[in-house]
């Protein structure tokens, strides 16, 4: 069943992240309730029309759909495991950052709770919550997404990858990798062009960000490529061992550290 209604949710964790879950809920006239460690936190929320638990119990027992985004999975079971008796029957949609593994050990510990369990990946910053733009992931509980789907399609847009409830965690942390190797790049290469003194902010708006877009429509093509499982040629091999050791080299001789590229060669060096 598909719920339109306004379903009361409570949201367990008020930092920058859990905030702004917080508040799109409530912007859209959902009955929320909140807890959060430090509770001084949860004052903008209940000027907003939020309703402050006193304890963890009394924030779980408040709704039938609990999200928590706090620190850690620690954090999550800190909270959680003292009050475990009060999930049964309650979809818990964790949006706490964590590994595939504590994603997948955590949804067999709701589920001899009886409790339907979601894990999630938030691929947003906390000012885009609440938007198209903000892009959140869902694994897990196929029953407990549906039923809550329009409630949580209020924090952006959803996207429900499958019921092991490992691959929402699989698919942010590969994404989030991909955004860290990025900016690893990024940074290096500021450093380079930084050493002939460059400003970094000039760099990155003239040449960096527009190279970086125009390499981001390439991906596509190398993607396919890598699924048809066809061995690159050695000519591209070549040629780009032969950029990588000059960025390398180019990098050492300005005296930037490439520790950030090093592995890259390695890495093609293995393809
Ligand atoms: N901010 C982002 O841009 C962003 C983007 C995507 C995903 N996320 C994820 O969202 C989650 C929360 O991030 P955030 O930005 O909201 O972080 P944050 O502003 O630092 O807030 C951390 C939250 O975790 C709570 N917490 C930490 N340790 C705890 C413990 N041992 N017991 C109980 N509560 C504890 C804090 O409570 P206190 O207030 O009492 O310290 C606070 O509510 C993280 O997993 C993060 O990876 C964040």
């Amino acid at each position: 069943m598909v719920n339109t209604g306004s379903t009361p949710v409570t949201v367990i964790g008020l930092g920058a992240m859990g905030q702004a879950l917080a508040e799109a809920f409530l912007n859209a006239g959902h009955p929320t309730t909140v807890w959060n460690r430090t509770a001084a936190r949860a004052e903008p929320l209940v000027a907003k029309g939020a309703v402050r638990a006193e304890t963890v119990a009394e924030a779980v027992t408040a709704a039938p759909l609990i999200v928590v985004c706090v620190l850690d999975y620690a954090a999550v079971h800190g909270l959680l495991d003292p009050v475990a008796d009060e999930l049964s029957g309650r979809a818990l949609v964790n949006l706490t950052n964590g590994t595939a593994q504590e994603a997948r050990t955590t949804a067999e510990w709701a589920a001899e709770l009886g409790a339907e369990y979601v894990d999630g990946g938030i691929m947003a910053i906390p000012p885009t919550i609440g938007t198209p733009a903000s892009a959140i992931l869902y694994s897990g509980s196929q029953q407990a997404f549906d039923t809550h789907s329009t409630v949580l399609d209020l924090l952006g847009t959803s996207k429900f990858l499958g019921t092991d409830a490992g691959l929402a965690a699989l698919h942010d942390l590969a994404l989030l990798g991909a955004m860290y190797g990025m900016f690893a790049g990024a940074f290096t290469a500021m450093a380079m062009v930084g050493t002939e003194k460059v400003a970094a902010a000039d760099f990155t708006d003239e040449l960096l960000v527009p190279w970086l877009n125009s390499m981001v429509a390439v991906l596509p093509l190398l993607a396919a490529e890598a699924d048809s499982g066809e061995e690159v040629s050695e000519e591209r091999k070549l040629v780009e061992r032969v950029a990588l050791t000059n960025i390398i080299d180019t990098a050492k001789a300005q005296g930037v550290a490439a520790n950030l590229v090093n592995p890259i060669q390695a890495i093609k060096d293995n393809t």
